[in-house]
């Protein structure tokens, strides 16, 4: 049985001035994938993510969520039927409380019971191994630990497509390795959409690869055969290897 599309895209374009960020893009995520998003600085795969969550509006095309046509529902709107996300820029209160952070994010979806929100805030604490941290202010907590904080209050949403824009950058091997190891958990129950420099870990933890180069897609596929793919190699993996 084929898995439902969770989202999708139909010619999604986003222009700035006379830069084509996103060109024309027909994109499909089934539910229950771990997808990879890679390719070049500059590709557009940050302005593709900001067109599915809202944060930006398209030029042209349309995005559907869960069958229905999302294009021109406000952020929170789509944030309501399940999409959650993390910026490239960490984005935390740095004020508030690491758990008062994460309670926040779970309010986002869920108005009034406050049993419920204790409890789900606890989990999505635990679940990213924060919970000794809980009081600390978030302005305390190490750039890492800031990164699993914007996590935990993605996943605070229960989200049904978790989208995380270069999660790892600026982390530690050692936060790189429970990072993938947190994926792992969360992708048994969440679609994600990973956005990801580290090869290693766009290697380990995707089921499918999307390539984006300026501002189209220009191949998909699983792991071996993206590494293998010659197009790929030129716009990018090559130059990693140059750069490296
Ligand atoms: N708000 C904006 N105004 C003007 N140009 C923009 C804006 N946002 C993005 N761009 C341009 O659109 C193109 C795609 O940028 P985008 O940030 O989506 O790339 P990216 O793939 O996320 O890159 P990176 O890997 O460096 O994060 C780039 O040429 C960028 O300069
Ligand atoms: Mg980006």
């Amino acid at each position: 049985m084929a898995a439902v599309t969770l989202i999708e895209t139909r010619a999604l374009s986003r222009h700035f001035g006379g830069i084509r960020a996103v060109d024309g893009v027909n994109f499909a995520l089934p539910e229950g994938e771990l997808r990879a998003l890679i390719g070049p600085n500059g590709a557009g795969k940050t302005t593709f993510v900001s067109l599915l969550c809202g944060r930006i509006a398209p030029s042209g095309g349309q995005v559907c969520f869960l069958g229905q046509d999302v294009t021109t529902l406000p952020a929170h709107r789509r944030i309501g039927m399940g999409m959650a996300y993390t910026f490239q820029i960490t984005s935390v209160f740095g004020n508030l409380t690491v758990q008062e952070n994460i309670a926040l994010a779970v309010q986002r979806r869920r108005a009034g019971n406050g049993r419920a929100l204790e409890s789900e805030t606890r989990a999505a604490l635990a679940q990213v191994g924060l919970t000794d941290r809980a009081e600390q202010p978030a302005r305390a907590l190490s750039y890492g630990h800031q990164r699993l904080l914007e996590i935990a209050m993605g996943l605070g949403q229960r989200p049904r497509l978790l989208i995380l824009d270069e999660p790892t950058q600026g982390l530690s091997d050692g936060e790189v390795a429970a990072f993938i190891a947190l994926m792992r958990e969360v992708a048994r129950q969440t679609t994600i959409l990973l956005i990801e420099h580290n090869m290693d870990v766009v290697m380990t933890l995707a089921e499918r690869i999307t390539v984006m180069d300026a501002g189209r897609i220009i191949a998909e596929g699983p792991p071996d055969e993206i590494r293998a793919d010659a197009r790929v190699q030129e716009a990018y993996l090559g130059k990693q290897h140059a750069e490296g």
